[in-house]
């Protein structure tokens, strides 16, 4: 790993959007509370640019952007607007509370989008971008404007178009390429044919936003790098629309690992990386694929023989970073119910979680009744405790008890015993299989609409006393949420996952309502 003295002029701005572009994808819906944890992470980590969501889109995504705007410390905290005036000012209420705030506004440039998306010529398309990126600059002096599907954008329109938009004021250009159709060469040389055709493209930093549909978001957002551009859009994980945009953790990582090649910058604690892939993996509960690059669990393992030995003799052998450096510590044995609560604190720091108060009691007790049933437990499971907590807090319908028959001789039966607001609810039925059951008596208990979209179960360590990890996505009126609950017991998973997705729905409809009554108050 290269150490090559840093030039602000290498410096790559880390613009995040997995709390937009991310959020945005289908299953991936987080709450407002799981919003503002998460960007208190990425100011933490060092993200340059928080893409908090799109004011327009709905009361909630203001109210997340507006809060986060309050609360960040570090970050220019930005939100996603349309080229239409009522876009731009919404867009501008919800950032204001911010020490530094953006708007970021887009409009479609390519022939297949003008004709089909916005049924526009291509001079009302330009004149809209110098409107819109005016009106924005007349709120803020951070204005970036996007070309929305750039890299299919005839280049000569694109060039005027850019040129106009730094004109008019904006201080990002963004090139995405939006259906992720580019390949590295062809990115590269878009890039440098801008900044060298734009006479004033000396006046704005230049943006890569790349999308994987051809796996290739990684590789093109350094191509355009390497041809000048200085901010990276991308997402924790890589999730975001269809295939998903540049993975984060790959592209900080790909600039610190290869810098002799790569010679730029960036101001990201690469420490963080695997921890905030697990809580955006929890509040999503889009699972991590194994082998995925960085933050995947197979990223540092070594399996093969060979590749074992030449580990022991050398570690360089086979890996070109160091697990410590992402964050990663060896699966050690932590411990079990003979633990106090000091080693369970100092634990818990040394994993980087800092609880206090309720939060701190609340996991104590938790991890003492997973100890009692669980004889070895390990950072993972420790991680997922933690998660759990974290998004379960403000439940209002809480597992108190279940018990299951299951077995050959059907049908199965479930009895679980609820709090819901308070007042204890018990019921008892059958189900085509065990699992049928707990669901069963779910709905009995909460009587609901939604309907199961995904049910998936993983191991989270090994062993046959290992937790199971349930993921369970439900949807009513159009709307998704996903949770996920690990148990030693797997249909006791399946339930506190279940019961995570509807409390999300549930506390959705109360602040839709809320705010709807607020707004029938205002007009009144
Ligand atoms: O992919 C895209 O083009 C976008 C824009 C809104 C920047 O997400
Ligand atoms: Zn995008």
């Amino acid at each position: 790993m290269s150490t090559a003295p840093k030039s602000d002029k290498d410096r790559v701005i880390i613009f995040d959007t997995t709390l937009r572009d991310g959020e945005q994808c289908p299953g991936a819906t987080m709450t407002f509370e799981e919003k503002l944890n998460i960007a208190a992470m990425l100011d933490g980590m060092g993200v340059d640019v928080i893409e908090a969501g799109f004011p327009i889109a709905s009361d909630g995504d203001f109210e997340a952007v507006n809060e986060i705007a309050k609360r960040t410390q570090n970050a220019v905290v930005c939100g996603l607007s349309r080229a239409g005036a009522k876009d731009i000012d919404r867009c501008a209420e919800a950032i204001r509370p911010a020490r530094r705030g953006r708007i970021h506004t887009f409009l479609s440039t390519s022939p297949v989008h003008m004709k089909y998306k916005l049924q526009m010529e291509a001079q009302q398309v330009f004149e809209l971008v110098v409107s819109s990126v005016t009106r924005a600059r007349n709120h803020t002096d951070d204005v970036e404007w996007s070309s929305e599907d750039g890299t299919r954008t005839e280049f000569d329109f694109l060039c005027r178009c850019v040129e106009a938009a730094i004109k008019a004021g904006a201080t990002t250009i963004n090139i995405p390429d939006t259906v992720g159709y580019a390949v590295p060469e062809e990115y590269f040389d878009l890039f440098k044919r801008v900044r060298e055709t734009v006479p004033n493209s000396d006046k704005a930093v230049f943006s890569v936003h790349c999308h994987n549909d051809l796996g290739m978001a990684v590789a093109n957002s350094m191509a355009g790098i390497r041809a000048g551009a200085r901010q990276i859009e991308c997402t924790i994980n890589g999730i975001g629309e269809r295939a998903g945009n540049a993975a984060l953790e790959e592209v900080v990582m790909a600039m610190r690992v290869r810098n002799d090649k790569l010679p730029f910058w960036n101001k990201i604690d690469t420490t963080q990386l695997t921890h905030a892939s697990k809580v955006v993996s929890a509040a999503t509960s889009f699972p991590v694929q194994y082998n995925k690059a960085i933050v995947g669990r197979n990223a540092f393992a070594h399996e093969s023989g060979i590749h074992q030995d030449g580990m022991l003799k050398n570690a360089q052998t086979y890996e070109i970073m160091l697990p410590e450096t992402v964050g990663v510590k060896q699966t050690s044995l932590v411990m079990g119910k003979h633990s106090g609560r000091h080693a369970f604190i100092h634990k818990l720091e040394e994993m980087g979680h800092k609880l206090s108060g309720n939060q701190l009691e609340d996991a104590f007790v938790r991890f003492k009744a997973l100890a009692d049933r669980k004889k070895h437990i390990y950072d993972e499971d420790l991680e997922a405790l933690i998660d759990e907590g974290m998004v379960h807090a403000h439940d209002r319908i809480k597992l108190v008890s279940l018990s299951v028959i299951a077995g050959t001789r059907g049908p199965q039966r479930a009895t679980m015993k609820l709090d819901v607001d308070g007042e204890t609810r018990i019921e008892e039925t059958e189900g085509n299989g065990p699992v049928d059951a707990v669901f069963n008596c779910i709905k009995s208990l909460v009587p609901h609409e939604a309907k199961l979209e995904l049910y998936q179960v993983h191991a989270v360590t090994e062993g046959t006393d290992a937790q199971a990890e349930v993921s369970v996505r439900l949807s009513q009126d159009g709307r998704s949420m996903t949770a996920r609950a690990a148990d030693p017991d797997t249909l006791v998973a399946s339930a506190k996952a279940y019961l995570g997705a509807l409390n999300k729905l549930v506390m959705k409809r109360q602040r839709d309502v809320a705010q709807q009554s607020a707004a029938a108050v205002a007009a009144s």
